[in-house]
C-alpha cells in the first residue's frame, strides 16, 4: 500500500476486487470520506451524495466551480426511485438497454441528494457504471455516490490510478487503482426532462446507439462545432475549458492529405522558433510524420476507422505530452460518427477551439 500524505493507494483486481479493500473504501465513503475509484469511462472522485460536507470536499479537492453539478452513481435501479420525482418510460428503456454502462440520464430531482450535488438545479444526473470495482464499491457503501472525474478541474480526466495520485494525492482518503479505464472518455449525458431528449455531452454511448433506442435525439448546440456566440451549454460543465494539456493544442481539420501537409509545415515552423512539437496522429499517417515532420513526440491514436480506440487513448496521450514537456501539440481531426463525436468534442475543448481548417 502506497501513501501520499493522508491518501491510501490500494491496488485492486479490476475484475475480482478484494472484498476487504472494497469494504474499507466503502466505509470511508459512507461516513463522509473521499474515495477515488475506477469506472469503465474514467476514474471518479466519490463522496456520499447525501452528505453536504463530503460533497463540498469534492469541489474543494478538485478546485471545481460550485455551479458545475455532479453525476450521482447508483448501484441498483431501485436506488433511482428515491432520487427522482418520476421515471418516464424513455428512461426505463434507456436504463434497460445501457445500464450498467457509460450513459448518464438527467431527470427531475426529488431533492434528496445534498444541495451541492445539483448546484441548485431542479434536475439530477444519474448513472450506473459497469466497472466491477465501481459497482462493488457503490453497493457496499449502500448510498448513492456523487462523483466527477478524479482530476484537478480543467485537466485531462484520469484513465489510470497513478493519474489520480498525481492530481489528488494528499487530498483524498483512498484511491482504488485497477488499471486502465476501458472507454477512456466520460459518459454520455442525456437530458430526459425535455422531448425529444437532448444530448448534453457525447461520450461512451454513441448518438446512433441512443437514437436506435429512443428515436429522435437533439444535440445541445454547445456540443457542436464551435462555441456559438450566446449559446450557454445546459450541462454547466461543458462551458469550462476542459481536458487541457499544459501546452497549447491546435486541431487541424480538413482533407486528410492536406491536414498532413499542413501539420508537417506547422512542426517545421515550431522547430524554427526553438519549440518542441508533438503530433497526435492516426495510424495511416504515422510513418509520414515520422519521416517528414520528425516531431519531438509522435503519438498514434490508431486507425481512422476506429474512433473508439482513439478516444480511449486521448487523455493518456495528452498526459504524455505534459510528461515530455512539449511546447505545442498538433492534432488531426477525426470523422464525427460513432465515438468520433465524443473524440472530436474533447479534442476541440483540449484545443480551446483553436481549429485550423485546411
Ligand atoms: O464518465 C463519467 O461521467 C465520469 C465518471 C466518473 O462517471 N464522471 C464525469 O463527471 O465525467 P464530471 O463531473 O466530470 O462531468 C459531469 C457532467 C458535467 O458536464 C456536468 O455539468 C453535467 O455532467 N451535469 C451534472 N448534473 C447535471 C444536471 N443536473 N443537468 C445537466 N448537466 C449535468
Ligand atoms: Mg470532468
Amino acid at each position: 500500500m502506497a501513501k501520499r500524505g493522508r491518501t491510501r493507494y490500494l491496488r485492486v483486481n479490476p475484475r475480482r476486487p478484494d472484498p476487504l479493500a472494497i469494504h474499507v473504501a466503502a466505509q470511508i465513503l459512507r461516513h463522509g470520506g473521499l474515495v477515488a475509484f475506477p469506472t469503465e469511462t474514467v476514474y471518479g472522485l466519490g463522496a456520499n451524495a447525501f452528505m453536504e460536507k463530503a460533497v463540498q470536499a469534492i469541489f474543494l479537492a478538485k478546485g471545481r466551480p460550485a455551479d458545475n453539478p455532479l453525476i450521482v452513481h447508483v448501484g441498483s435501479r431501485y436506488q433511482v426511485q428515491s432520487l427522482v420525482t418520476a421515471v418516464p418510460p424513455v428512461a426505463e428503456a434507456l436504463m434497460r438497454r445501457f445500464w450498467p454502462g457509460p450513459l448518464t440520464l438527467v431527470l427531475p430531482s426529488s431533492g434528496r441528494v445534498a444541495a451541492a450535488v445539483t448546484a441548485g438545479l431542479t434536475t439530477v444526473a444519474l448513472r450506473m457504471p459497469r466497472h466491477p470495482v465501481a459497482l462493488a464499491l457503490i453497493r457496499a457503501a449502500r448510498v448513492p455516490v456523487a462523483a466527477p472525474s478524479a482530476n484537478l478541474s480543467g485537466r485531462p480526466s484520469p484513465t489510470l490510478g497513478r493519474h489520480v495520485l498525481q492530481d489528488l494525492g494528499g487530498k483524498v482518503d483512498v484511491i482504488l487503482a485497477a488499471g486502465a479505464a476501458e472507454v477512456g472518455v466520460e459518459s454520455t449525458v442525456l437530458d430526459l426532462t425535455t422531448a425529444p431528449p437532448v444530448l448534453l455531452r457525447p461520450g461512451g454511448v454513441t448518438l446512433e446507439e441512443l437514437a436506435a433506442t429512443v428515436g429522435e435525439v437533439r444535440l445541445d448546440p454547445a456540443v457542436g462545432l464551435a462555441p456559438l456566440a450566446g449559446v450557454v451549454p445546459r450541462a454547466p460543465g461543458m462551458k469550462y475549458r476542459h481536458y487541457a494539456p499544459r501546452a497549447p493544442l491546435y486541431l487541424v481539420d480538413g482533407d486528410p492529405e492536406k491536414v498532413a501537409i499542413r501539420i508537417v509545415a506547422l512542426v517545421e515552423e515550431a522547430r524554427s522558433r526553438g519549440e518542441k512539437a508533438a503530433i497526435l496522429t492516426s495510424e495511416e499517417k504515422e510513418e509520414y510524420y515520422r519521416a517528414r515532420a520528425r516531431p519531438a513526440l509522435l503519438l498514434c491514436l490508431g486507425p481512422r476507422s476506429d474512433p473508439a480506440r482513439a478516444a480511449s487513448r486521448l487523455y493518456l496521450s495528452l498526459k504524455a505530452c505534459d510528461r515530455h514537456g512539449v511546447d505545442v501539440i498538433f492534432a488531426e481531426a477525426w470523422p464525427e460518427s460513432g465515438m468520433g463525436l465524443a473524440l472530436m468534442n474533447r479534442l476541440r475543448k483540449a484545443a480551446a477551439y483553436r481549429v485550423i481548417s485546411v
